[in-house]
């Protein structure tokens, strides 16, 4: 029987719904797998908080690096999050020869070239299944599953927390704000929720998967981000006239002229697979040049689902380092080259526009002809409601335009005198 021996850096939800997972199945691993998993240490900053385990004393420190130093631990599984001490521990652990598993999406976007060549310069892995998708084994499908494949888009839901706003937006009508203290209040959203709303989470992720998924480094500040905050009420309920619905998706794609990678509040039809995916799920839409779809679904956050994802690392550095030394073809391809991301104003996109404007003749004259001098052409219009002299929304949706010249146009029509307050421009998928 192989001991791993394991130091656990972080008792949050994660890390305790990981100890639970290894006492409560620690026979169940060994006779499945023939490994025996033991928590040797545990680095926490608050040991003595109330929590669901209970690990023996003896075990607990507060010093991080102690458990990174131990020669007794074999595998160092980060859990405590951020870029800071994470980082550091993270590169001690490696230069002291261990193996380590993350959950650290921000890390890995921001530093992974760092983390891995270091991992590669040591010949150690670096294990990351929790960190993208929760419970979902996307990186394991990218990496194994989906070999064969030149990976063509990914089209994902890859944050809870902003397709349960979404989803409740949409059922109930409600506003973002009272959708928002919902997700605070069923403990979906993190305290400080900004990294959620903003898209920036989903995009760490996305930096992951484009990484693997095109083989090649990728600049965290290259993938372009919008949140939700901006979506009203008036939106959902004018994309599901239109027979959409909006959802926050990560995307990238090879086009004809390079990378597109972004996290942005998207109307998709409502009968595509990614716009039933509803509450908290999450799911990663992959398109192979030899399998077309596959999508993956599941839940991407919440302690088991996470710790899942982990041991699912484990059990994989367990296996490999049983077999001799690190194969690390995984580790090269993590590096590869640069994958070159287009600037957001360089792509092409159809586009759900909304104005507040005074409901008098010739405005919708006015504003389409601003469009059509930015060769931005019209598919669709809505001006429900009649309310002469007053203000009224107006939506429209356009054909397939450059990001550049949409912008321009709106620039020009958020000046006129009969719109009022800043249009509303949300991007549109089809595939
Ligand atoms: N905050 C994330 C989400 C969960 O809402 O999906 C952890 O990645």
């Amino acid at each position: 029987m192989r001991k791993i021996n394991i130091g656990l850096l972080g008792l949050g939800q994660i890390g305790t719904g990981l100890y639970e997972i290894l006492t409560s199945k620690k026979a169940f691993f060994e006779r499945k797998l023939g490994v025996s998993f033991e928590i040797v240490r545990i680095a926490e900053k608050f040991p003595n908080r109330k929590r669901k385990v209970h690990p023996p004393k003896g075990i607990m420190t507060r010093d991080a690096l102690s458990v990174v130093r131990d020669p007794s631990v074999d595998i160092v599984v980060e859990l405590i999050g951020g870029t800071t001490a994470a980082r550091a521990v993270i590169k001690e652990a490696l230069k002291e020869g261990k193996h380590v598993v993350t959950a650290n999406k921000a890390l890995l976007a921001e530093y992974g070239d760092e983390i891995f060549e270091l991992a590669h310069a040591m010949r150690r892995w670096v294990c990351f299944e929790a960190s993208v998708g929760g419970g979902i084994p996307c990186i394991k499908a990218l990496r194994e599953g989906l070999a064969a494949n030149n990976i063509e888009s990914i089209y994902a839901i890859i944050n809870g927390t902003t397709n349960y706003i979404l989803t409740q937006m949409t059922e109930t009508g409600m506003g973002f704000s009272e959708a928002l203290a919902g997700a605070q209040a069923k403990g979906y959203a993190e305290a400080d929720p900004t990294l959620d709303i903003q898209g920036i989470d989903a995009a760490h992720k996305l930096a992951i998967l484009v990484r693997f998924a095109f083989s090649g480094r990728v600049r965290f500040k290259d993938i372009y981000s919008e949140g939700i905050a901006q979506i009203s009420s008036d939106d959902i309920a004018f994309a599901k006239e239109f027979g959409y619905v909006i959802k926050l998706l990560a995307i990238a794609k090879k086009t004809a002229d390079g990378v597109e990678a972004r996290v942005q509040p998207t109307l998709l039809p409502k009968s595509h697979i990614l716009a039933n995916v509803n509450q908290s799920f999450n799911a990663i839409l992959l398109r192979g040049d030899e399998t077309g779809d596959v999508m993956l679904y599941g839940r991407g956050a919440g302690a088991h689902p996470t710790a899942s994802a982990i041991v699912a690392d484990l059990v994989d550095i367990a296996k490999g380092s049983m077999e001799g030394p690190v194969d690390d073809a995984s580790v090269i391809r993590a590096l590869g080259s640069r994958v070159t991301v287009k600037s957001i104003t360089s792509i092409l996109s159809r586009y759900y526009l909304r104005f507040y404007v005074i409901d008098k003749p010739s405005v919708l004259a006015a504003i389409t002809k601003i469009l059509g001098a930015h060769q931005v052409s019209i598919s669709d219009v809505i001006q429900r409601e009649r309310s002469a002299g007053k203000v009224v929304p107006l939506i429209l949706l356009t054909h397939e335009a450059p990001e550049k010249n949409v912008r321009a146009a709106i620039r020009v029509i958020d000046r006129l005198a009969f719109v009022k307050g800043k249009s509303q421009v949300i991007r549109m998928e089809e595939t």
